[in-house]
């Protein structure tokens, strides 16, 4: 059963345009210039319910803009959104109980107050008894193993202790849709993994549907089946992820540490020079040559240290738009 519908959505952003100066500030007051852009441009989708999808796009995509419009923050400029029967911009207060929004870079919680005062706050807004609060408390806290920091100011918290009751904090009404905008950005490896094994027993425990973006390769190829890429605006994929990265993805990053200088003319027989920082380079190798890629880099180079690494979504996701002007919707 679809819980999340979006048809033909669209966001276009007026910006003003003021030339510099005073004389640019008298203009743009009897004058305004603007210069629309489009972020979201006809975006259909559906989601059923339990389900976890991956939302990924380049800087600029349009993806945090199609997320503030599916919590209502933001009015669409064309388009219809139905999350469980109610549309989000009208902010019923039933819609509101029923989602989530959760920013990595933003925060909730009251920075000079325990996290556990900012989750009582929480419960009164949302009209949750103290018996309820409880017991959800500990149930959450558990799962996401967080307990006496709780009560600790949440500045003293360390950042992925933080996170952990950003979402205490985000899930403790038990919403049913969970939108989720790089939930993992800036945390280290281990917290980035406790945040997506919670994510993924929040779904399994309470069937709860979550839609996420994250530059974290890791985060969408552990979490999510489907994902929606969207370019410039525009749905350009909506299906399997493995599909995509098999049919986009080939690459892998090479990273080697350099005991000399060695020339570009020659690190470029390895491969694509994506960076050189003094004497440490990365290539981006096509998957199907990447053992053999290794092999002649340690036979021919001298090399302090080398690693391989899935270059980020976001490269990927660049890489896919070099391949080029392949029409991505015939997949
Ligand atoms: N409030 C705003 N006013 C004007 N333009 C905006 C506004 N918010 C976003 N934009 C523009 O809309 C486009 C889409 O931005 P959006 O933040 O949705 O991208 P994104 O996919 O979330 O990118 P990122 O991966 O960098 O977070 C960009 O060109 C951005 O500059
Ligand atoms: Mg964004």
């Amino acid at each position: 059963m679809s819980i999340i519908d979006v048809k033909h959505l669209s966001k276009i952003y007026k910006v003003s345009l003021k030339q510099p100066g005073i004389k640019g500030t008298i203009n743009h007051f009897f004058k305004r210039n603007y210069r629309d852009i489009i972020a979201v441009k006809d975006v259909s989708f559906s989601i059923n319910s339990g389900e976890i999808v991956g939302f990924l796009g380049a800087n600029g995509a349009g993806k945090t803009t199609t997320l503030k419009m599916l919590t209502g923050l933001i009015h669409p400029s064309r388009g219809e959104i139905k999350i469980i029967n109610y549309t989000p911009f009208n902010r019923h207060a039933n819609f509101l109980k029923s989602m989530s929004l959760i920013m990595g870079q933003k925060q909730q919680l009251l920075w000079d107050l325990p996290a556990l005062d900012s989750l009582r706050i929480n419960a009164a807004v949302y009209e949750i008894s103290d018996k309820i609060f409880n017991k959800r408390l500990q149930e959450l806290a558990e799962m996401l193993s967080i307990k006496e920091q709780l009560t600790q100011p949440v500045r003293k918290l360390s950042l992925g202790q933080r996170m952990k009751a950003e979402l205490l904090a985000a899930l403790l009404h038990h919403p049913q849709v969970l939108f989720l905008d790089e939930p993992t950005l800036g945390l280290d490896v281990n917290s980035q993994a406790a945040i997506r094994s919670f994510l993924k027993e929040y779904n399994q425990r309470y069937e709860a549907t979550i839609l996420l973006t994250s530059h974290y390769m890791a985060d969408i190829t552990e979490l999510c089946q489907r994902v929606l890429l969207i370019h410039e605006g525009e749905l350009i994929y909506d299906g399997n992820l493995d599909q995509l990265v098999e049919k986009f993805a080939p690459y892998r990053e090479i990273q080697v540490e350099l005991p000399h200088p060695v020339s570009l003319e020659k690190l470029e027989n390895y491969g694509e020079i994506k960076t050189v920082i003094g004497q440490e380079v990365r290539f981006l190798v096509k998957q199907e040559k990447l053992t053999e890629t290794i092999a002649k880099i340690l036979a021919q180079l001298e090399v302090n240290d080398l690693k391989v690494t899935e270059p980020p979504i976001e490269e990927i996701v660049s890489k896919i738009f070099e391949i080029g002007n392949v029409n991505l919707t015939h997949l």
